[in-house]
């Protein structure tokens, strides 16, 4: 989704932009731009299409030898308005003094815009953002007798929706103002200058003391200073924060794609992650407040967190025998869901600023849920407002497919559910220790599966030209069926379906032909002989069948055309180390099929739009 990025200082400003732009990449885009002081005018440069347009626009563009001071810059992903280079930010007020970047939806846009037509104000995209650099320009002249600050906060208290802005003005070319309501967006102290960006691995070429702006917050960057006030204008004193993570966790380290990166990274993803909540074999959990009448558990996420929640839902439902529903974060709000006080919420999330998960979030407390959060990002919006949070360690995640951050969700998850056992007294403390051996086998588990990554790669090679892949699994095999089809499809643009094993036959059997491939997890011994039953019917009707399986799953074989052998993984623990295989199937499809692994068309990274 839309990225920033800006600076100000000594170091050469368009190099800087640049990286930083770059850096934002794998959140999604399909234009990219920037502005910067030169002389005592803003100069601009937009383009649609990659980073690399951009840059050669600006490399046959005469930027003579003025210094330049000061830039912001932008990729788009387009919302309000195709993409085009006129639709693409910063987006300049009608004189030039004033240009923005916006991350979010101005959504009184259309009421803003005919005030502005109204004023003599011209228009020249179709975005909701060009309004803001009218507005603000329109109060520094006209109200606020040429203060910047104070044209910004005018403008703010107009606007209706989410943002994340930057601002910079022509008439005060030593500063760049920086604001955000419900986007992301952190400010990144340097030696030689200050920076903003839409999140940190953005920054990480640059600095790794960054602060986190809060909500209706707005920043001064300058060369030397950053002063940060709060909605009413009153000055905030924040320590900042020194991110763990290196400049090289965002880099692609030798690998061609950030994404297989990103799956060969899940054992030592996974190890950190349980290793942090655990000491000495026991369980070490930031202190999760339980409700003491504990009615029920609500988890909310989105996508591949979402699946996590429902490999969740099982497990706590079996080991703890209070009921879990799972909902969709982006419908939660909107049906009315029945939670109180004596209902745990549990939000997952990777990036913890995805809008529609805040969103229920918010919605979840103002019904009394007691809200933890599971987030890798720290710091982030989701994390910042949970009751408690409990961090995986995936570091971050660059590719648009979650990969890592799936798996830690899960490792994760086990962590609370046997927390929540262990309190229920429905696990003894020798029962908790011995599941925790069992989990600090897995990354171990993890690396015998990837060692084995060149089956993967052998049968996506035949298999790539598929129209269609259904999933097929009952149990948790089901719950990982749907998150593997998920990342087949959004990176491989192949039609899949996930579904339990005994439903197909209500319907969807219909479309399976001669050569139809249904991919099978097989990790549960006491659904297996149901499956094989499932599988039979399939075959019947042409299909041909990989199965993924553990050993003690090892008598389905004999109705799988192809089998991967997963580690005799326990079946409760199972879908950690078999969303692998899984994972590497979609990406050798989408590579053989020459797709952008990383960038899919139309998805963005961290969605922080509803
Ligand atoms: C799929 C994927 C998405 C995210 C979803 C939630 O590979 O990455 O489905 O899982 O957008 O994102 P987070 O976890 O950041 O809230």
């Amino acid at each position: 989704m839309c990225g920033i990025v800006g600076y100000i200082g000594s170091r050469p400003v368009l190099p800087v932009l640049l990286d930083g732009l770059s850096r934002l990449e794998y959140r999604g885009y399909d234009s990219a731009g920037v502005a910067f002081m030169q002389g005592d005018r803003i100069r601009i440069c937009k383009k649609k299409g990659r980073l690399a347009q951009l840059e050669q626009a600006l490399s046959e563009a005469d930027l003579g030898d003025m210094p330049i001071r000061a830039g912001i810059g932008h990729t788009r992903w387009a919302t309000h308005g195709a993409p085009s280079d006129e639709n693409s930010h910063p987006h300049l007020s009608a004189n030039g003094r004033v240009a923005v970047v916006h991350n979010g939806i101005i959504e009184n846009y259309i009421e803003l815009k005919r005030y502005l037509c109204a004023q003599g104000c011209c228009f020249h995209s179709e975005t909701d953002t060009e309004v803001v650099a009218h507005l603000v320009d329109l109060h520094y002249a006209r109200d606020c007798a040429g203060d910047l600050m104070a044209a910004v906060r005018q403008t703010l208290a107009e606007l209706e929706g989410s943002y994340a802005l930057g601002v910079l003005c022509a008439d005060d070319p030593d500063r760049f103002i920086a604001a955000r309501k419900d986007s992301p967006l952190v400010i990144g102290l340097g030696e030689d200058g200050h920076f903003i960006a839409s999140d940190i691995p953005a920054l990480l070429g640059q600095t790794r003391r960054v602060l986190i702006m809060e909500d209706r917050e707005i920043a001064v960057i300058e060369k030397n200073q950053v002063r940060l006030f709060d909605a009413l204008g009153r000055p905030v004193c924040r320590e900042p924060l020194e991110v763990q993570w290196d400049s090289a966790a965002a880099e692609k380290n030798g690998f061609e794609h950030f994404m297989m990166k990103e799956i060969f990274e899940e054992p030592r993803a996974v190890r950190d992650t349980l290793t942090r909540h655990i000491r000495r074999g026991t369980l070490e959990l930031p202190a999760i407040d339980w409700p003491r009448a504990l009615r029920q558990v609500c988890i909310v996420a989105c996508g591949t967190a979402y699946h996590a929640g429902m490999v969740a839902k099982t497990v706590i439902e079996q080991l703890c025998r209070v009921p879990v529903v799972v909902d969709i974060a982006s419908e939660f709000r909107y049906h009315d869901p029945i939670l109180d006080e004596e209902t745990m919420v549990i939000i997952i999330s990777q990036s913890g600023e995805t809008l529609d998960t805040l969103a229920a979030m918010r919605e979840a407390r103002r019904r009394g849920g007691h809200i933890l959060a599971v987030v890798n990002v720290v710091g982030s919006s989701i994390a910042r407002e949970a009751d408690t949070v409990l961090y995986t360690a995936a570091g971050p995640e660059i590719a648009v497919a979650s990969t890592k951050a799936y798996s830690t969700q899960l490792a994760a998850m086990y962590l609370v559910a046997f927390d929540l056992a262990r309190r229920l007294n429905r696990m003894s403390d020798n029962q908790v220790r011995e599941q925790i051996e069992s989990l600090l086998a897995l990354p171990a588990m993890l690396d015998a599966v990837l060692a084995s990554q060149d089956e993967i790669q052998r049968f996506a090679a035949s298999h790539f030209n598929a129209h269609s892949i259904f999933f097929m699994g009952r149990g948790l095999d089901y719950a990982l069926a749907m998150e593997a089809s998920l990342k087949l499809k959004e990176i491989s643009y192949i039609h899949s379906e996930a579904y339990p094993g005994g439903e197909l036959k209500h319907g969807t059997i219909a479309l399976i032909e001669p050569g139809t491939l249904v991919v099978c997890p097989l990790t549960q011994p006491a659904l297996v002989d149901k499956m094989i039953s499932n599988i039979r019917e399939v075959k019947a009707r042409g299909a041909l069948i990989l199965g993924i399986l553990t050993p003690s799953c090892q008598r389905a074989a004999d109705v799988c055309d192809a089998v991967f052998m997963l580690p005799d993984v326990p079946a409760r623990l199972a879908p950690v180390v078999a969303v692998t295989p899984t994972q590497l199937l979609a990406y050798y499809m989408s590579l053989n099929k020459g797709l952008d692994v990383d960038k899919p068309r139309n998805l963005a990274k961290s969605v922080t739009v509803e």
